[in-house]
């Protein structure tokens, strides 16, 4: 996924505006980035590779009042200038940012060859400002034209796009994510919110198959199939600019973490009625199925073990990637529960498309308020973490977990059960996390920096932890981590142990205990250099990373000291944790 932001309005430094909001989406894609400026009635390109983090909004301070910007995460073309966004249109009329894949651009890349076009890049989104350019010798518009392009157009997509004959903006959307900030006479265009944010809180979501044009003053909302302008409600949004910044904390991953003394308990404060309603609805429905992906899949698996624990209830998880295929267990009388932090992961929206096309009701957990998946959901549970802005998901999944916890336990009509145990287990993680515990952490991390390979076990809901604890470590160290059913170990991955190889135990004091105990051991008698988590200390454990036992909340806690270790193992590998390599905040394109 990408990062586009546009500005057209009466501000003279609008080159400042854009890439002030740029650097705000930088966590979306961080391989290059680009500056498209109408002055003096023409487009002015200028893009780099990279990242776009240390770039001098000052520098762009020429007189301008209409821009866009991009940063990129590389799909279709390597990571070169070239490729890099905005790209223009032949005759430089015409400058487009994107974020999305046009899948039939090699079909429109040869139509627009044959009639002269000549392309500088290796993009899918190169096509776009050809085919603008095309379209505009018989549309009566640019937005005319923009409006022909789009529906030439197969795949998922996101652009704005800028003329030199017209003051103004265009953008459309189909799958990726794009929201509209309505200033006074001026108007912003960003894939998320906290990139706007400085100037407007009033902001309106583009729907799929939308398009607008505007020009700060006037902002008219147009359907691509036929055309007709569309009445939309401005909505006003209530969560604080101070939430999606750092803080005090030197990366947004470390503050996310610590976030979590407050975002569990904000996750449990959700309506009785509701859960109870969406409970009743799992309870009645013919097969319930979970699907998310990356961290959001790891919280559906673990899940399916507090539906199977507390509640009885059977249910199947999928991870979104593979829920199509799912289509043939799929009823009118099925639920589908997503679950999504930003609310806008393309393989979670094909998932639920899969289920609404059976007639099957799909419930979605998700984050980001007004992203697509919460707004195209029957039901919707917000988790209220606050604006997660570090790849690495930690909050959300806390919070997502404590929700689907809470309707384990209403499945069984013991609602008020469940919220003391979620009460309880945020207020113990408040009292974990303090420096002590960091440092603490933070020195088990010293001694393991040099290892290339670790593996965690964990039984019960801690093996979907286990899971999860992995790709944490993965995601920001760039060690090869790996999870285990702790049973599963003497059966292929026993073999992999050597003197001193890394290995984490997770615990709780629930019935499986004394088996991740014997496989700890078992590990230990290989040679493995054991880390128990876990509310006691054991003997076989050579270094212990204490954790409160939250009953049936332990795979909540437990899963919190391993973003901590994933943090420092990243820091002490000289690894930026916030933004690693090859991954973006979450996936809109497939
Ligand atoms: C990946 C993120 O791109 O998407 C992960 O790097 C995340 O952190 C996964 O778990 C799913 O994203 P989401 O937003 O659907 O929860």
């Amino acid at each position: 996924m990408c990062g586009i932001f546009g500005y057209v309005g009466k501000r003279v430094d609008a080159g400042r505006v854009v890439i002030r909001g740029i650097k705000n989406l930088e966590y979306r894609g961080y391989d290059s980035w680009g500056i498209a400026r109408m002055i003096d009635g023409s487009i002015a390109v200028e893009k780099n590779i990279g990242k776009i983090g240390a770039v001098n909004p000052e520098s762009f301070s020429d007189v301008c009042s209409l821009a866009i910007a991009h940063t990129r995460w590389a799909t279709h073309g390597g990571v070169t200038v070239a490729n890099a966004h905005p790209h223009l249109s032949q005759d430089g009329s015409i400058a487009v940012v994107h974020n999305g894949i046009i899948e039939n651009f090699q079909a429109l890349r040869s139509e627009l060859e044959k009639k002269g076009y000549v392309f500088q890049s290796e993009t899918d989104t190169e096509v776009i400002c050809h085919l603008l350019q095309e379209e505009m010798k018989s549309a009566k518009s640019f937005a005319d034209a923009a409006r022909a392009a789009c529906r030439r157009f197969d795949g998922w997509y996101a652009f704005a796009a800028m003329n030199t004959g017209t003051h103004e903006l265009v953008a459309a959307r189909r799958g990726s994510p794009l929201i509209v900030g309505i200033g006074k006479g001026e108007t912003f265009i960003a894939s998320d919110i906290p990139a706007f944010m400085e100037h407007t809180r009033t902001v309106n979501y583009l729907d799929n198959g939308e398009m607008i044009v505007t020009n700060g003053e006037r902002t008219t909302f147009l359907s691509i199939e036929n055309g007709k302008e569309i009445k939309k409600r401005n909505v006003e949004i209530t969560w604080d600019r101070e939430q999606a910044e750092k803080g005090e904390y030197e990366h947004f991953m470390l503050k996310e973490i610590m976030d979590q003394k407050e975002s569990i308990r904000r996750a449990v404060n959700q309506d009785e009625e509701q859960i109870q309603t969406i409970a009743d609805a799992i309870r009645d429905a013919k097969g319930t199925f979970l699907s998310g992906c990356g961290t959001a899949g790891k919280v559906c698996m673990a899940a399916e073990y507090f539906f199977s624990v507390i509640a009885k209830h059977h249910v199947n998880y999928a991870p979104s990637s593979e829920f199509p295929l799912y289509h043939h267990f799929l009823l009118p009388e099925s639920l589908l529960i997503v679950v999504s932090q930003s609310g806008e992961t393309v393989d979670v929206l094909e998932a639920m498309e899969t289920a609404k096309k059976k007639g099957a009701k799909v419930l979605a957990i998700v984050n980001a308020e007004g992203s697509s998946i919460h707004r195209l959901a029957d039901y919707t549970l917000l988790i209220n973490a606050g604006p997660e802005r570090a790849v690495a998901s930690t909050k959300a999944a806390t919070g997502q977990m404590a929700v689907l916890l809470l309707i384990a336990y209403a499945l069984k009509k013991r609602l008020n059960e469940g919220r003391q145990v979620l009460l309880e287990a945020a207020e113990q993680t408040n009292d974990m996390l303090n420096p002590r515990y960091l440092t603490h952490i933070e020195g088990i991390a010293d001694r393991l920096k040099r290892h290339e390979n670790l593996y965690i076990i964990g039984k019960s809901w801690n093996y979907p932890m286990a899971l999860e604890s992995a790709i944490k470590i993965q995601e920001v160290s760039y060690v090869h981590a790996e999870g285990f059913a702790g049973g599963e170990l003497k059966h292929g991955p026993i073999a992999l142990i050597q003197k001193g190889t890394p290995c984490i135990a997770l615990l709780g004091n629930d019935e499986v205990k004394m088996d991740t105990l014997s496989n700890t051991i078992e590990l230990r008698a290989r040679g493995a250099h054991t880390i128990g988590i876990a509310p006691e200390k054991n003997e076989a454990f050579d270094e212990w990373i204490r954790v409160p036992d939250a009953g049936t909340a332990q795979a909540i806690v437990n899963v919190i000291p391993v973003q901590i270790l994933a943090y420092y193992l990243a820091l002490k590998r000289g690894l930026d944790p916030d933004m690693p390599r090859n991954l973006a905040k979450s996936v809109t394109v497939k």
